[in-house]
Parts: C-alpha cells; sequence; structure tokens
C-alpha cells in the first residue's frame, strides 16, 4: 500500500476512504495533494474497492479548495496546468468505477466543492459551509463547478452561487439539491461507512454500469443516452451477477454476488 504526505487511503472490507490530510491548510488542494488522490483512486481501483469515500481530515474542513497560496502568481500556462490537473481528478472521480461518496465534513469551498460535485452522492454535517467562492479572488470555477453546479442545482441557483460567491449552510445546500442529506456532526463518519457497506454489497458490474449510464445523461443527447442505456443493459445478461440476481428472486433465497 502507497504512503502520500497530504492524503490517506485506508480499506474497510470493500469500502475504501480517502481523506485528504492537510489540516493545517484547512485540505486545500496543492500540486502535490491532486496528484496524490489520482494515484490513491488508481489504487483503490486496483484493491478492488465496491464503495469509495472521499473525506477531510481534522475537524473543520472538507477541502477548503484550491491552494490559494500556490495560485496567486501563477502565469496563464501554469493556471492552465493546474486547471488540467484538477479537471483530471474530478474526472476521475466521476469515472471511478464505484460509487464514490462525498462526506463533506465542514468547509467546502471552489475546488472542494467542485471535487464534491464530481462524486456520485453526498451527505453534509449539519455545521459544513459550501461555496463556489472563487468570484471573491477575481476567478471562476476551474475545475468543473460551471458545468456541474447548474446540473445539480439548476441554472439560476448555480448562477447565484457563482455571481455571489455565497457560503451556503448544509440546509440550504440540501434545499437546493446540492447534497443528499444533512446528518450531525457525530454521526456523519458511521452514516456515509453504512451507505457505503450497503453499496459494497450491491452486485459490482451493474453498479458500475448503472453509474455509467447515469453519467451519460449529463453528456450527450437523450436518444443518445436511450442507445447507451440499451447497450449497457444488455450487456449485463450472461454475467454471474445477472444470473444469480434473478435466479435467486426465482429460488426465494438471497442473492450470492460476485
Ligand atoms: N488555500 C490555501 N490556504 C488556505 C486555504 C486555501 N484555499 N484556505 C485556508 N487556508 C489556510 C489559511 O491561509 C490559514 O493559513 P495560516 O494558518 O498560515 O494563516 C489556514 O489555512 C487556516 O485558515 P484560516 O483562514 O485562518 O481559518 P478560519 O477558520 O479563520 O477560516 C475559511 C476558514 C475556510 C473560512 C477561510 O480559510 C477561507 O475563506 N478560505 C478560503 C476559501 C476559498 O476561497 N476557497 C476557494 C479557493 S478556489
Amino acid at each position: 500500500m502507497s504512503e502520500w504526505d497530504t492524503i490517506r487511503l485506508t480499506f474497510d472490507g470493500g469500502v475504501a476512504t480517502l481523506t485528504v490530510d492537510r489540516p493545517d491548510r484547512l485540505n486545500a488542494l496543492n500540486v502535490e495533494t491532486l496528484e496524490a488522490i489520482e494515484e490513491a483512486l488508481a489504487e483503490a481501483d486496483e484493491e478492488g474497492a465496491r464503495a469509495l469515500v472521499l473525506t477531510g481530515a481534522g475537524e473543520d474542513a472538507f477541502v477548503a479548495g484550491a491552494d490559494i497560496s500556490y495560485m496567486r502568481d501563477l502565469s496563464t500556462p501554469e493556471a492552465q496546468a493546474y486547471a488540467e490537473l484538477g479537471h483530471r481528478v474530478a474526472d476521475k472521480l466521476e469515472r471511478f468505477p464505484a460509487p464514490v461518496i462525498a462526506a463533506i465534513n465542514g468547509y467546502a469551498f471552489g475546488g472542494g466543492c467542485e471535487l464534491a460535485l464530481a462524486c456520485d452522492l453526498r451527505v453534509a454535517t449539519e455545521d459544513a459551509v459550501i461555496g463556489q467562492t472563487e468570484i471573491d479572488l477575481g476567478i471562476i470555477p476551474g475545475w468543473g463547478g460551471s458545468q456541474r453546479l447548474p446540473r445539480l442545482v439548476g441554472d439560476e441557483i448555480a448562477r447565484r452561487l457563482i455571481f455571489f460567491g455565497e457560503r451556503i449552510d448544509a440546509q440550504d445546500a440540501h434545499e437546493h439539491g446540492l447534497v443528499g442529506e444533512v446528518v450531525a456532526g457525530d454521526q456523519l463518519d458511521d452514516h456515509v461507512a453504512e451507505l457505503a457497506a450497503d453499496l459494497a454489497e450491491k452486485p459490482a458490474y451493474a453498479l458500475r454500469a448503472a453509474k455509467e449510464a447515469l453519467n451519460q445523461a449529463h453528456e450527450t443527447s437523450q436518444e443518445a443516452g436511450l442507445r447507451y442505456e440499451r447497450r449497457l443493459w444488455s450487456g449485463l445478461f450472461g454475467t454471474h451477477d445477472q444470473r444469480e440476481g434473478m435466479g435467486a428472486f426465482l429460488d426465494d433465497r438471497e442473492p450470492e454476488w460476485e
């Protein structure tokens, strides 16, 4: 198992947990941390993770954003490289072959919010604060926020959040559809662990196909998306899990997934 200075990757059964671990910087994402996340996602996949949890170390932050001290003096080409790295990490979360849950345990600003947007599900603590705050730094979201946020919360709310750079509490984020659930701070770990364990017990190929099909809904015309869904759906026939799931139902017994 690899070791990194700025993140941790741990496993509990089929559930991998990736913790951004720079609490003295409120888990802000510098280049080293983004590269480590990329490596850890590859490792979690190789180790056969059936669900992945993304969270932040310490009491205060999920991820307080891109690293402002690194960004301040970047030239345009350097900024482009940083944007590409952030995009790559967000894409890898979005395309990770198993479901990814963002456990938002505090501040999720700028790039932190964008990483959460690239996850499949978002659970926040009551005292989490979330926002695309880049406008007040003289920039805009650069790791996918302008594209993923409106899909989740609708165009008007996304414009408000990005134009005003407002920092909203978890309850408002839930009302906007930006997070799926809000839980008490001391319940986050257990609740997310339970969700992840439930997902890890589902048939992995079918879950992967479901994620791919849902991702397509945002990337293509409905006609092409429907064609893609048909292909994924029929591709599951003949797999162990399809035969087993249907057989178990008909035999009135619990299925045993691959
Ligand atoms: N990049 C780099 N460093 C960051 C950071 C970021 N995004 N967010 C916080 N830090 C650093 C602070 O500079 C501070 O460093 P210091 O101890 O050397 O002074 C340390 O983390 C603690 O942050 P601090 O601001 O003192 O904590 P706070 O509790 O008073 O405020 C926040 C917390 C999150 C409200 C505040 O840090 C903040 O607004 N951060 C910027 C958020 C942002 O705009 N992110 C989007 C970036 S794209």
